[in-house]
């Protein structure tokens, strides 16, 4: 039996700025399954951030719903929905957002204070995590101390930090080489078989796409393709009029 775990339905999100009102989501159904990874691909513009943002439960949508592990994200409050966030969803920001006032560590250690771990365990673990993603040596370094790819992966280190079942990635490796990105998304792959995680990622790397499991392309605010991971395989480059591969090379 398989798990619906996020369920979106007709989700719509328009912006308003001044007088212009933006539509950066015109409709969206996307259901995903425990413990599937799924990719999120998409020309610049296309909504992408927005639908993860969503999902996250970091913004509110102005028409739809959203469901994830059965609660529905309209029905809590303030509160319910970052203790919720807290123990549901880890997420990699597409610019880190990292804390330029705390060190590596110190980054990692921030969603388990919240969640009220003690000092030792919080920073045994965010040892732990940071050495996982290679940075063992960067641990008390501050985030302007250290190069693009290293702070995205402070960040990655940070959105796995109180184990969530729920992993939400916006373009996760863009800043790393393909070495870097292939170790990571291994360490992902074995977090994933131990824990059963469920993973989406905004993405335009062909090298994380091949690792996903489905690839949905949005264009314009709307779910236009998507690729089960046989089709992935077999689509070649530039042969096609193919959503989700132009939206990766
Ligand atoms: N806070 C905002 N206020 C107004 N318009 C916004 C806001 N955030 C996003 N938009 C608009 O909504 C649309 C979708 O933006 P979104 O950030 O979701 O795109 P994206 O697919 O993530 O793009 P990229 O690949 O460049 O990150 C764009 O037209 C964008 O200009
Ligand atoms: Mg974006």
């Amino acid at each position: 039996m398989s798990e619906v775990v996020v369920k979106a339905s007709e989700v719509a999100k328009s912006y308003v700025r001044g007088k212009e009102s933006i539509q950066a989501l015109r409709g969206v159904d996307l259901e995903i399954k425990k413990g599937e990874t799924v990719a999120i691909v998409g020309r610049s513009g296309s909504g992408k951030t927005t639908l993860l943002n969503l999902v996250a439960g970091l913004d509110k949508p102005t028409g739809g719903k959203i469901i994830v592990d059965g609660t529905n994200l309209r029905d809590l409050g303030d509160r319910q929905l970052t203790n919720f966030r807290l123990k549901n969803i880890g997420f990699i920001f597409q610019f880190y957002n990292l804390n330029p006032t705390l060190s590596a560590a110190e980054n990692v250690e921030v969603p388990m204070t919240l969640a009220g771990l003690p000092k030792a365990e919080r920073h045994d673990r965010a040892i732990e995590l940071l050495t996982a993603v290679g940075l063992q040596k960067r641990t008390s370094h501050m985030p302007d101390e250290m190069s693009g790819g290293e702070q995205q992966r402070v960040a990655v280190a940070r959105a796995l930090a109180n184990r969530p079942p729920i992993l939400l990635g916006d373009e996760p490796t863009g800043d790393l080489d393909s070495k870097t990105t292939k170790a990571l998304m291994d360490l992902l792959r074995s977090l994933r078989k131990e824990a059963g995680m469920t993973m989406v990622f905004v993405t335009h790397d062909p090298l994380v796409v091949s690792r996903c499991d489905r690839a949905i392309a949005l264009r314009d605010g709307k779910l236009v393709q998507e690729l089960s991971r046989s089709e992935i395989e077999k689509a070649r480059i530039g042969t096609m009029e193919n959503e989700v591969l132009e939206g990766v090379y």
